[in-house]
C-alpha cells in the first residue's frame, strides 16, 4: 500500500510534502518520511504517524524545493524507523519513496550484496535504491537512465519517486502495477498516489501507465516508456471539490461518510434511474449489456466489503433475471483452476480499483476470454481502467479505511444493474419491474431516516456491549452477506472479534459460544423467513445470550424478546439489506468511539490493498 509524494516548483517542498502524506495516510500509517534536496540531502523519517514526523522534524532545517514523502503500510520488514522511506543509496546521494513490492529483491540484495553493498534496512525497496545506484556506477548515466535500466529489470509492482544531489533539480517517477497521479502546475510538480495532495495546487493531472516514467527537471517534465521512447502525455483535467476530503466538521471521516449515505446513494442513482419513466441507464456498460443477457453465467471477484456486496448480488442477479451467478475471493480465484469461457460475464467490484488481488484475478479472467466489467469509485483507477467496460459508483473520495458509502454505492449499481437485466431478458413482470424501480428511488429518504431513527438505539447497544469480546451477527438471504459486512466493521475498527453467519448455521455450530456474555445481532425483517428468525432469537435468548435484533419499524413480535431493538423504515423486503446496513455501521462507529480506537485508521489496515 504506501502513500507517496514527490514536489518540484517554487515553494518550500516540505510544507506541501507533508499536507500531501496527511492526505495519503489512509493507505498506510506505519511510519512516514521525507529526503530534500538542498545542497546536500535531507532525511527524515520516523515510526508512527505523520504527527510523529512533524514532532520530530521540528527543530531541522528541512528547506528545500525538492523533495520526496512517504508514508507506509510495511510489507517488508517491521514498522521501525530503520525501514521507514525514504531509503537512500550506500554513497548517500540517491533517495527514493517506493509503493509496492519489489518480487526479486533477495537475488537482486545478494548480488550487491557480494559486490560490497551494505544494507540498513530489511525492505525491498531499499534494495532497489542500491541497485539504481550500482547501475549509475557502472554505465556513468545520469539518474533517469538508471532508474530506467533499474526497472527493466526489477520483478514486481511499484510507484517510486527518486531524487538525487547529483543533479538537483532532477525528480525521476514510474510506475508498474501501484498508482502515480503527477500533477502539472505553474511552474511546480506535485506528484502522489492519488490526486488528493494534487488538488489544491493544480487541476492539470497525468495518469502514466505502467512502465511509464516521468522525469521533472526544474520547470521541464517528459513522459518516457521504459524503452526510452518520449511519449505524448494526455493531461487531464480534474473536477474536484476540495470540500469533499476534509471533514466538514464531523469528528472522523467514517462518521462523515456514513451520515453522507443518503446524498451519496442518491447520486449514484442520478442521471441512471428515471422512476415516473422506469428506466435505468447504465451508460458505462451500453455496449455490453448482450452480453450480460445471454451470459451463461456472471463471476464476480472481489475483496473484503466488495466481497460482501458481490455476494448481495448474486442473490440478485438470480432472483431477478435468472442468471446463474458465482462470487469469489479474488484471491481464490487467482489459484485454483477456474471453468470460464466466452459465455462468463466477469464482474470485478473495488472501491478504490487498485486491489491487487482484484486486479490479478481479473487479468486471469480476461486471459481467459471473458468479458470483464468492473465496478469502481475511483476514477481512472486501474481496475477502470483494464476492464471492457464498467459502471463507477460515485460515491467521492472515501477516507475512512472502513468502507461505508462505498458499500451503499456499490449496492446502488448492483440493483440497478439486475432491475434492468432482468427487464432487458424479459425475466420479470412489468408493473413490478416499475414498482421496484420506484422503491429504489426512494432508499435515499429511507437511509436518512433509519440514519435519524436508529442513532439513539445504536448508542445505547453501544454501551452495553463496548466491553464484548466477541459478538455473532446473523442474516438470512440477501443480509446474510449485510451481517457479514456487519462483523467486518466491528471487527475493524473495534478489535472486537465479531463473525458473522447464516442465521440457520448458528445451530450447527456456533451456538456453542453462546452464553450470557455473548451478544448476538439479528438482522430481522419481515420477509419469508421472518418466523425463523424468530425461533433462531428464542434458541439464543435459552442460552442466556443477549440479542440485539435489527428490525422493521413498528415490529412488535421481536422488540418484546429481543434485549435491545434497533428500528429501521419499512421498504419491499428486496432493499432491506441496504438500510439494515446503515445502524450496524454506526453501532461499529460507536463501539470503537466508546473503546477508544483510532476510527479511521485502524491498526494493521489501509485502505487500499495493493499488494497480493
Ligand atoms: C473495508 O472496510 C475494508 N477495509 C476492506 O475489506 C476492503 O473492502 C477491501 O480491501 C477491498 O477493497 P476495494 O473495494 O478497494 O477493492
Ligand atoms: N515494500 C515496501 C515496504 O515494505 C513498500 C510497501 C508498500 O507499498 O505497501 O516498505
Amino acid at each position: 500500500m504506501c502513500g507517496i509524494v514527490a514536489y518540484v516548483g517554487h515553494q518550500e517542498a516540505y510544507p506541501v510534502i507533508i499536507k500531501g502524506l496527511k492526505r495519503l495516510e489512509y493507505r498506510g500509517y506505519d511510519s512516514a518520511g521525507i529526503a530534500l534536496i538542498n545542497g546536500g540531502l535531507n532525511v527524515v523519517k520516523k515510526k508512527g504517524k505523520v504527527v510523529n514526523l512533524e514532532e520530530y522534524a521540528e527543530n531541522t532545517n528541512l528547506n528545500g524545493h525538492v523533495g520526496i514523502g512517504h508514508t507506509r503500510w510495511a510489507t517488508h520488514g517491521i514498522p521501525s524507523d530503520a525501514n521507514s522511506h525514504p531509503h537512500t543509496s550506500g554513497d548517500g546521494t540517491i533517495a527514493l519513496v517506493h509503493n509496492g513490492i519489489i518480487e526479486n529483491y533477495l537475488t537482486l540484495k545478494s548480488d550487491l550484496e557480494a559486490k560490497g553493498h551494505i544494507f540498513k534496512s530489511e525492505t525491498d525497496t531499499e534494495v532497489l535504491v542500491h541497485f539504481i545506484e550500482d547501475i549509475r556506477n557502472q554505465l556513468k548515466c545520469d539518474l533517469e537512465e538508471a532508474v530506467r535500466v533499474a526497472l527493466t529489470r526489477v520483478v514486481g509492482a511499484f510507484a517510486i519517486a527518486v531524487i538525487t544531489t547529483n543533479e538537483p533539480t532532477v525528480l525521476v517517477a514510474a510506475r508498474r502495477g501501484s498508482p502515480l497521479a503527477v500533477g502539472i502546475g505553474e511552474g511546480e510538480f506535485i506528484l502522489a498516489s492519488d490526486i488528493t495532495p494534487i488538488v489544491e495546487y493544480t487541476s492539470k493531472v497525468i495518469y502514466p501507465k505502467d512502465n511509464e516514467m516521468v522525469v521533472v527537471n526544474g520547470v521541464d517534465y517528459k513522459l518516457v516508456d521504459l524503452n526510452n521512447n518520449v511519449l505524448e502525455p494526455y493531461v487531464k483535467e480534474l473536477d474536484f471539490e476540495l470540500a469533499s476530503i476534509e471533514k466538514g466538521g464531523f469528528e472522523h471521516f467514517m462518521l462523515k461518510e456514513i451520515m453522507e449515505q443518503p446524498r451519496t446513494f442518491h447520486d449514484c442513482l442520478r442521471g441512471r434511474v428515471k422512476a415516473d419513466e422506469s428506466i435505468i441507464k447504465l451508460g458505462g456498460i451500453r455496449d455490453y449489456i448482450d452480453d450480460i443477457r445471454s451470459a451463461r453465467r456472471i463471476m464476480i471477484i472481489a475483496c473484503g466489503t466488495s466481497y460482501h456486496a458481490a455476494l448481495v448480488a448474486k442473490y440478485l442477479f438470480e432472483d431477478l433475471a435468472g442468471i446463474p451467478t458465482d462470487v469469489d475471493f479474488a484471491s481464490e480465484f487467482r489459484y485454483r483452476k477456474v471453468v470460464i469461457d466466452d459465455q462468463t460475464v466477469v464482474l470485478g467490484i473495488s472501491q478504490s480499483g487498485e486491489t491487487a488481488d482484484t486486479i490479478v484475478a481479473l487479468e486471469k479472467a480476461k486471459a481467459k476470454g471473458a468479458k470483464v466489467l468492473g465496478i469502481c469509485n475511483v476514477v481512472g483507477s486501474s481496475i477502470a481502467r483494464m476492464t471492457d467496460a464498467g459502471i463507477y459508483t460515485h460515491v467521492g473520495v472515501e477516507i475512512g479505511v472502513a468502507s461505508t458509502k462505498a458499500f451503499t454505492g456499490q449496492l446502488a449499481i448492483i440493483y440497478m444493474l439486475a432491475l434492468l437485466i432482468a427487464k432487458e431478458k424479459g425475466n420479470i413482470d412489468y408493473t413490478k419491474y416499475k414498482y421496484l424501480v420506484h422503491e429504489l428511488t426512494q432508499i435515499s429518504s429511507k437511509i436518512e431516516e433509519a440514519l435519524k431513527s436508529s442513532y439513539s438505539a445504536v448508542e445505547r447497544v453501544s454501551a452495553a456491549c463496548k466491553n464484548a469480546s466477541s459478538m455473532i451477527y446473523l442474516g438470512r438471504g440477501l443480509n446474510y452477506p449485510i451481517a457479514l459486512e456487519g462483523a467486518l466493521k466491528l471487527k475493524e475498527i473495534t478489535y472486537i472479534h465479531a463473525e458473522g453467519y447464516p442465521a440457520a448455521e448458528m445451530k450447527h455450530g456456533p451456538i456453542a459460544l453462546i452464553d450470557e456474555n455473548m451478544f448476538v445481532v439479528f438482522i430481522a425483517p419481515k420477509d419469508k423467513t421472518y418466523e425463523k428468525i424468530v425461533s433462531n432469537i428464542q434458541e439464543v435468548k435459552s442460552r442466556s445470550g443477549k440479542v440485539i435484533a435489527i428490525v422493521t419499524k413498528g415490529d412488535r413480535t421481536i422488540s418484546e424478546m429481543a434485549d435491545y431493538t434497533i428500528e429501521i423504515p419499512e421498504t419491499d423486503k428486496l432493499f432491506t439489506p441496504i438500510l439494515n446496513i446503515i445502524p450496524l455501521q454506526l453501532l461499529a462507529y460507536q463501539v470503537a468511539k466508546l473503546r477508544d480506537c483510532n476510527i479511521d485508521q485502524p491498526r494493521n489496515l489501509a485502505k487500499s490493498v495493493t499488494v497480493e
